[in-house]
């Protein structure tokens, strides 16, 4: 058949394999890097890929081709987990987290979540979807082509619902394809104080169902955390989302380890996220029940805790992982999941080829895109990140500079 458009000569082109589930355990060090490689393109789809001469079958009178010498290239990077429509922002609570003021403290005396609450409560449609449509700009620019994106900042119907109508719009009008998530249950609001349990019972009677009928999100999360829902609670709500036939994802020990990976064990959730306190029998148990471990590294950074995920902990024990930004107002304010990356070496231990498949192709299952995006399988989307970089460590290696010089999204060339 013949190609639309040829990417030739790339210096060095990663195409994870997918091999019909995560890449679990010893499987993330698998992948091909191909040497003086083609990309070649049809109807916005991967139609080639291989190293070497252009097969001359690909190449008719129309054929485009563009040279990319001295580049490195892998599938459009994939943001599995981010907060990313919300009003204002917290630098006004900056000083007191340098000062030493824990993230849960800072929540309970009401700033962090709730502050971003009131804040987005404030904004009207336009403003969400301005803001929200600048972060994805600085994330496709950073070489980012899908986003999974969470409410969570409404904490009532009509915030929440006005959030992800916001992701919807952005999801048909942005290069970047979004998936949506529900999470309600990302705080118990202000005016539920002391009654979490009603609050999550308005979610499941009255918001969960509208979710579903109006079609505006294919998972539902919660946080489950210390303070904020118990493992009981997160079970419940989880749970009743599952019969709702919602996908489920699940906040867990992020601060404190309390029960919180049983549950996404338990529930087959798809991916579990944060996981810095993680405990062996968690990991084992993830293993075994194949939750993916959604692993943020810049929230820990950004927290200022050294305990990051047991990342190489996992991969021993057979867990898939990926790497996603957590981008939010608070725990982790940043649009770069390079950066993110290069904590998956610097402060992780990951090897330069798990941490691409960490944000390609497992992120691509963790999102549940994985028939279209995640690696460069025939058929599959023209998703392409290109890096000013000649093979796979350099983007690691030379950290907190933006390399991506080139995205391509549906074959069509938008940085
Ligand atoms: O993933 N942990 C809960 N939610 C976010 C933080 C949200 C916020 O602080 O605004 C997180 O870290
Ligand atoms: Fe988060």
């Amino acid at each position: 058949m013949i190609a639309d458009h040829v990417l030739e000569h790339f210096s060095q082109v990663f195409a994870p394999v997918d091999l019909g589930h995560p890449l679990f355990g010893e499987e993330m060090n698998q992948g091909a890097l191909l040497e003086n490689a083609y990309i070649a393109i049809k109807d916005g789809k991967i139609l080639a890929i291989g190293s070497g001469e252009v097969p001359a079958d690909l190449i008719g009178p129309e054929t485009k081709r563009s040279s990319y010498e001295g580049k490195f290239a892998c599938p459009g990077l994939i943001d599995c987990h981010t907060h990313l429509v919300y009003g204002g922002s917290r630098e006004h609570e900056f000083a007191k987290k340098l000062a030493g003021v824990s993230y849960l403290d800072i929540l309970a005396q009401g700033g962090g979540i709730h502050s971003t609450v009131r804040a987005t409560r404030a904004s009207d449609f336009d403003s969400l979807y301005q803001k929200s449509k600048r972060l994805l700009d600085y994330m496709l620019q950073h070489g980012v082509t899908t986003v999974e994106a969470k409410s969570g900042y409404g904490l009532d119907w009509e915030t929440e619902k006005r959030q992800l109508k916001v992701v919807e719009a952005l999801n048909q009008n942005h290069t970047i394809e979004l998936v949506s998530t529900f999470m309600a249950a990302h705080a118990v609001p202000k005016e539920y104080a002391g009654r979490g349990k009603d609050y999550l019972q308005l979610i499941v009677d009255e918001m969960l169902p509208k979710v579903k009928e109006e079609n505006l999100a294919e998972f539902c999360d919660i946080f489950c955390e210390k303070g904020v829902f118990t493992a009981e609670e997160s079970a419940y709500l989880l749970g009743k989302a599952k019969e709702l036939g919602f996908l489920l994802r699940i906040h867990a020990d992020e601060i404190e380890s309390i029960g919180g990976v049983d549950v996404a064990a338990d529930l087959k959730a798809r991916s579990a996220e944060h996981l810095m306190m993680a405990t062996d029998e968690g990991i084992a148990k993830m293993a075994e029940a194949q939750v993916i471990g959604n692993l943020l590294p810049a929230t820990t950074f950004s927290l200022m805790e050294d305990t990051y995920a047991p990342a190489k902990k996992m991969i021993q024990a057979g867990m898939a992982i990926t790497l996603a930004t957590d981008s939010n107002p608070g725990s982790c304010p940043t649009a770069n999941l390079q950066f993110v990356m290069q904590l998956g070496c610097f402060m992780q231990g990951l090897t330069p080829i798990q941490v691409f498949n960490a944000v390609t192709i497992n992120a691509a299952y963790s999102v549940n895109r994985q028939e279209t995006i995640g690696s460069f399988d025939v058929g599959k989307q023209a998703d392409i990140t290109i890096f000013d970089a000649k093979n796979i460590d350099y983007p690691l290696y030379f950290f907190a500079t933006n390399l991506v010089d080139e995205v391509y999204k549906n074959g069509q060339r938008v940085v």
